[in-house]
């Protein structure tokens, strides 16, 4: 939520070049932008409401070689020019981006009120810069300033800050990401996430939470933000180049990153077999094992207690990231807690790893975003290899994690062989199954309901949290009222809710549960709705048949791929942006 670049260095276009990196982010938030530049004529700051992709980065060619920028999800605050970043302290000499929540900020600003400083916005965030300022009448040292200020914060924050007579960057963490981009030629950059600079350089230090770092163009020191000692980084080459992250020949990233999944999935089983070996066997030694996420990596997670089960018979216990605390009861240090996350920088799932650390727990991440904090601070972590995912709508990431989750569940049965050649058959299918001809089988279909007021999807087994997912992909970019149940549950409730025509999707394979789910379908359409089924054999009961392939103990992975098409072409027909739904962000940072 929210994202962050600052660049300082030999390049004169400073102003273009952070506008640019920004755009990258935009997944992050995009309900206004802003940017400040360090001219000749001192600091120039503008900003505005509406997204940054808009924007023409030409517009801030004027020389200049220290800039930062920033794209915003509101928390505090609304959507105002004066509320979108950068914000400035009140002679405006500090300026400053934030990313996160200053959870103390109502008593700080009421302290600096009272010192006489004016506020022009209603965030948290800007109290940052009238802090510094505040410091700085004690020291000329800015970067002295910026560490004290920093440790009045209580929250999550991410802050880079910049002085009007002082040629640095300051950046300090905690909660919340910060990476540093490296160019040997050209400088450093200071974003949260690496995109942003994929386009000057691969190579990146981390800066960890409780770190600071300050940077005059030439050189780059970190230190411990409390004690401030020095840290010494490894400098890190990252795989993920600027090309994976465009559209490439497609209007959007969310359906370039479905059509993705036709390599996406043999890319995630392609784990080292041994590791793999090594933490299935830490699955069966522990004591408890949990399975925590976020969203669409919680349906991962759902889905994996039925790979569990039904494939491994062993039990796991999951709940998601944000109630995970509640049971910490459960936790010992014999524990362990498996975290799923796309972008690895999960407020939430942070939380529930501190708690199972706590507890003496071990702690296995399997993420996709490389080098991303819950991937560092983990015990033991795989990457799904998905490649960057830029729509807010979670698609290649969710069946990647599900690949290596029911890879490890065939590990655990001492079939890891057997895992790995169902799912690469499965990638293979899924290869052959997006084909135009049946995308545009699917638009047709959406083209159906696309007026609809609401939408029900059903499932059962490894299918019904498929079914919750599909409902998340629905609302999520289309905001049509979507829902997913247990077929089994309709009964005791939700088939109140059918009328004639209401479009019910039913999730089904050709397994043992396979007759179950139809008769719900059947339920469902003798009270009038329009069964759309997504199943590899045809039943009398569907109105529309979406054939996928019989993929066995993988039907899960292979039958939410035509929802999330659908799903997008709703949006679409809609006339709604996929790639930015409202009221979202990609990365949720804050809690
Ligand atoms: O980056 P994460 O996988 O931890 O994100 C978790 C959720 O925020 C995410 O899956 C969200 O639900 C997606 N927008 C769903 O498409």
């Amino acid at each position: 939520m929210c994202g962050i670049i600052g660049y300082i260095g030999r390049r004169t276009d400073a102003g273009f070049l952070v506008i640019e990196g920004l755009k990258h982010l935009e997944y992050r938030g995009y309900d206004s932008w802003g940017v400040a530049c360090k001219t000749e004529k001192g600091i120039e700051v503008t900003k505005d409401i509406g997204r940054i992709s808009g924007v023409d980065a030409k517009r801030f060619l004027a020389p200049c070689s220290l800039a930062v920028a920033h794209t915003r999800w509101a928390t505090h605050g609304g959507v105002t020019q004066e509320n979108a970043h950068p914000h400035t302290c009140c002679d405006g000499s500090v300026v400053v981006v934030h990313n996160g929540i200053i959870e103390n900020y109502e008593c700080l600003r009421d302290e600096l009120k009272q010192k006489g400083h004016t506020f022009r916005s209603t965030t948290d965030s800007e109290v940052v810069p009238h802090l510094i300022e505040e410091e700085m009448k004690g020291t000329k040292d800015f970067a002295a300033a910026v560490r004290k200020a920093c440790l009045k914060f209580e929250g999550r924050f991410a802050v880079v800050a910049m002085h009007k007579d002082s040629r640095m960057l300051v950046a300090a963490r905690t909660g919340s990401p910060l990476i540093i981009g490296v160019s040997k030629n050209d400088g450093y950059f200071i974003a949260s996430d690496t995109p942003a600079f994929h386009e000057s350089t691969a190579t990146v230090q981390y800066l960890d939470d409780g770190e600071m770092v300050v940077t005059d163009g030439n050189s780059i020191i970190f230190s411990d933000l409390v004690t401030s000692l020095e840290r010494r980084k490894r400098e890190i080459e990252i795989t993920w180049g600027a090309a994976q992250s465009k559209k490439g020949k497609y209007e959007h990233f969310m359906m370039k990153e479905i059509m993705e999944q036709k390599d996406s999935i043999a890319r995630a089983v392609n784990q080292d077999e041994a590791a793999i070996q090594t933490l299935a066997e830490a699955i069966r030694d522990a004591q408890g094992t949990f399975l925590c996420g976020c969203g669409t990596a919680a349906k991962a997670c759902m889905a994996a207690e039925y790979f569990f089960s039904v494939i491994a018979g062993h039990h796991v216990n999951f709940a998601p990231a944000s109630e995970f605390k509640l049971f910490h009861r459960f936790l010992k240090p014999e524990s362990l807690l498996i975290v799923v996350s796309q972008s690895g920088e999960t407020a939430d799932v942070l939380e529930a790893m501190k708690v199972a650390k706590s507890k003496g727990s071990k702690v296995l991440a399997i993420v996709n975003s490389e080098g991303s904090t819950i991937a560092r601070e983990a015990d033991y972590t795989l990457q799904i290899n998905a490649g960057p995912e830029r729509a807010v709508a979670s698609t290649k990431a969710l069946t990647g994690q599900m690949a290596v989750l029911m890879l490890i569940a065939y590990a655990l049965l001492g079939k890891l062989q057997k895992g790995r050649t169902r799912l690469l058959e499965t990638a293979a299918a899924i290869n052959d199954m997006l084909n135009p001809r049946y995308i545009d089988f699917i638009e047709g279909i959406a083209e159906k309901i696309k007026a609809d007021k609401d939408l029900y999807i059903i499932g059962k087994s490894w299918n019904f949290p498929m079914a919750l997912e599909s409902a998340i992909k629905i609302q999520e970019v289309s905001y049509i009222h979507a829902e997913g149940f247990a077929g089994g549950e309709l009964k005791h409730g939700p088939i109140a809710l059918i009328d004639t025509g209401t479009p019910c999707i039913v999730l089904a394979g050709n397994d043992e549960v396979r007759t179950d789910i139809l008769s719900n379908a059947i339920e469902l359409k003798a009270r009038g709705g329009f069964i759309i089924g997504v199943s590899p054999v045809r039943h009398d009961v569907f109105d529309e048949w979406i054939k996928v392939p019989d993929t066995d103990t993988a039907q899960a992975i292979v039958n939410i791929i035509p929802i999330q098409v659908l799903a997008y072409f709703l949006a679409v027909k809609r006339g709604k942006d996929p790639d930015m739904p409202r009221n979202l962000a990609k990365s949720v940072t804050v809690k």
